[in-house]
């Protein structure tokens, strides 16, 4: 079953399709990669789908439920999380208080308990800490937990980031381009990772650009170019297919 799919999704920007006419099913629990040239329309697929960007036709379902249009915050309350391509974190909060942050929509309490510190306020306040620990724990940081993000490695604040999404307990995480930048060993702990989001029933839909990841990593791929669908399929099959071989080697 998918848990997400587009129908017929096409966003304009101006006279820019980005996206046209996409239709595209993300099977649950798996780990489904979309890739394209630069400007084929990725992280707009993203952008669009998570509600950052309003559609310009089509629909977007999760779990059958018809999302179209549906405000940025209540997408991601239905268990939809993402990354941004762009690194954003707290820079002034340490490590663990970005993750806390990224769980804010988990407190119960009201404002005035929070004010006063009442032991309910306080239970909620150790319960998650624990689960930002344990998520910090999930992606390598446990150590860096009272540190600030500032100074730490490229490939350590990408971790922190994707933390920052587990944070707000999804059932499908949008990863975009996690790998950029990064080094062949800071590359292994996020492939690591992704496996673990699999083993725990979490679905992912990666955007990235080297191939030997795609190819560690994805069941399905999708391949864009200029915003439309030129192939999808299992990682052995769009690798030999023409279309994808010229759009990305540029031959006529
Ligand atoms: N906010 C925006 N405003 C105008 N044009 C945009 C915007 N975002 C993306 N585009 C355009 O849409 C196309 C697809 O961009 P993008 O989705 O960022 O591609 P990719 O992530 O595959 O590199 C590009 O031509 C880009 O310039
Ligand atoms: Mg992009």
């Amino acid at each position: 079953m998918d848990i997400l799919r587009t129908e017929n999704m096409t966003k304009r920007f101006g006279g820019v399709v980005a996206n046209n006419d996409l239709s595209i099913g993300i099977p649950e629990g798996e780990i489904t990669a979309l890739i394209g040239p630069n400007g084929s329309g990725k992280t707009t697929f993203i952008n669009v789908v998570t509600g950052v960007h309003p559609i310009t036709s089509g629909k977007v379902y999760f779990k059958d439920q018809d999302i179209t249009g549906m405000e940025v915050n209540r997408i991601s309350r239905l268990g939809i999380a993402r990354t941004f391509q762009k690194i954003r974190l707290f820079e002034n909060l340490s490590v663990i208080e970005n993750v806390l942050v990224a769980r804010k929509s988990f407190y119960k309490s009201g404002p005035l308990s929070v004010v006063l510190g009442t032991p309910s306020f306080r239970k909620e306040e150790k319960e998650n800490k624990e689960k930002a620990m344990e998520l910090l724990k999930l992606v390598g940081l446990e150590d860096n937990a009272y540190d600030s993000p500032k100074g730490m490695a490229y490939g350590l604040r990408r971790c922190l980031e994707i933390a920052r999404a587990l944070a707000l307990e999804p059932q499908l995480i949008f990863l975009d381009e996690p790998a950029a930048g990064m080094t062949r060993d800071e590359f292994k702990v996020i492939m690591n990772l992704m496996m673990i989001l699999k083993e725990k029933g979490i679905t992912t839909l990666l955007v990235e650009h080297t191939m030997d990841f795609i190819k560690a990593v994805a069941d399905w791929v999708y391949v864009l170019n200029f915003g439309q669908i030129i192939a999808k399929g299992t990682f052995d099959v769009i690798e030999k297919d023409p279309l994808v071989l010229k759009a990305y080697l540029g031959e006529d």
